[in-house]
């Protein structure tokens, strides 16, 4: 079967209009949400006080962006180099004690540079180090999300003196609290590549790379719905952008922002991030929560995906402007979002009814 139609049938089966049988999380873990929508709730609050007020063993899946420990602060603050680690470590000890035996924590960070020197922070790998031995987590696997729209930076070493290049890529490493995570690959399989299709039609012959691995005849295989992708994100990763909305400059979230004059988040991930691992490491109905929800990403990708979710940030103006990801959300409108606060109540009420006719 090809990709396109298994995308498909995956679309028709996924946006309908739905609702958990299970309870809301704001519910199910006695949460005061800004807002809620049919399959998740934002909340305004610290998420280390809100990971310590969650059960053990009770979530599927945390997936999430903190602040980086950049040179240059950030407008929502970052702990610098050497603090970062210690500051970051509280949140995974928890993230940890929640997770459920077969959850996943997904955490991207970016790399930095030494401030004033041309060479590279080794901050992440203490990092990666440090949430391995010391918090205890199993790295499933590392990825790498692409990013070629990065600022070619520092300045001085990248385009004036020109003796580094533009650094293209951040960590998006995979961790478990054991070895075997709930996890299907079959999840987010690729289209087949054009010489795929094509070796598949000519027939392959059995044969010996040069490093040892023997290539049979299954290879070319193009009848398992998709190919196995490999461990970098970037803009060829398959998405379903187009129910979510994305990140581009005129998505709905930025376009209603400048709209309504409000402040966009100014370091979102892209959706595809979220996608892809709730696509591989959740079920319909499991729990998702990003406890750095900024813009709340992680939240429309998950309301599309019917999981439910909890997006935490501290940050009130960032979660008030997150709403608009759930306007129109998927032809559902606002009107079935549950909007229990909103400056915007009224402008988006008379919209709702607007489109209802
Ligand atoms: C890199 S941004 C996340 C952006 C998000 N991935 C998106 O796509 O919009 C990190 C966020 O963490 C929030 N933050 C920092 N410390 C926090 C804390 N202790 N509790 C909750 N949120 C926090 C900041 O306000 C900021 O919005």
């Amino acid at each position: 079967m090809a990709y396109e139609s298994i995308s498909h049938m995956a679309t028709q089966q996924q946006f309908g209009f739905t609702t958990p049988t299970k309870p809301h999380p704001l519910d199910a873990f006695s949460l005061d949400g800004v807002y809620r929508t049919n399959w998740g709730g934002a909340v305004h609050a610290d998420s280390l006080e809100v990971l310590r007020s969650l059960p053990d063993d009770s979530i599927d899946l945390v997936v999430t962006s903190p602040p980086y420990a950049l040179h240059f602060k950030k407008e929502y603050g970052n702990a610098n180099q050497e603090e970062y680690i210690e500051w970051l470590l509280p949140f995974a000890r928890e993230i940890r004690r929640v997770l459920l035996d077969t959850g996943s924590f997904v955490l991207n960070v970016g790399g930095a540079w030494v401030p004033g020197k041309p060479t590279r922070s080794i901050y992440t790998y203490k990092l990666l180090v440090a949430l391995v031995e010391d918090v205890g987590l199993e790295l499933a696997q590392e990825f790498f999300w692409y990013n070629p729209a990065k600022m070619p930076v520092p300045a001085e070493w990248v385009t004036v003196r020109r003796i580094r290049v533009k650094d293209s890529v951040e960590f998006v490493w995979w961790f478990s609290k054991t070895p075997f995570p709930k996890a299907t690959n079959r999840a987010v399989l690729r289209p087949y590549s054009k010489d795929m299709i094509r070796l598949n039609k000519k027939g392959l012959q059995a044969t010996k790379r040069p490093a040892g691995h023997v290539i049979n005849e299954s290879f070319a295989n193009t009848e398992n719905g998709g190919s196995i992708p490999p461990n970098v994100l970037d803009e060829d990763t398959p998405t379903d952008l187009l129910k979510f909305g994305n990140n581009a400059a005129n998505d709905p979230y930025t376009r209603r922002c400048k709209e309504a004059g409000v402040k966009i988040h100014p370091a979102r991930f892209p959706a595809i991030l979220p996608e892809f691992f709730i696509k591989m490491l959740t079920d319909p109905e499991d729990v998702v929560i990003d406890p750095f929800a900024g813009s709340n990403t992680t939240g429309m990708v998950a309301e599309g995906l019917d999981r439910r979710w909890i997006g935490i940030d501290m940050e009130a103006s960032y979660l008030e402007a997150s709403r608009f990801r759930f306007d129109d959300f998927d032809g559902r409108g606002p009107s079935e979002v549950e909007v229990t606060v909103s400056k915007n109540k009224t402008k988006r009420r008379r919209e709702s009814s607007r489109a209802k006719g």
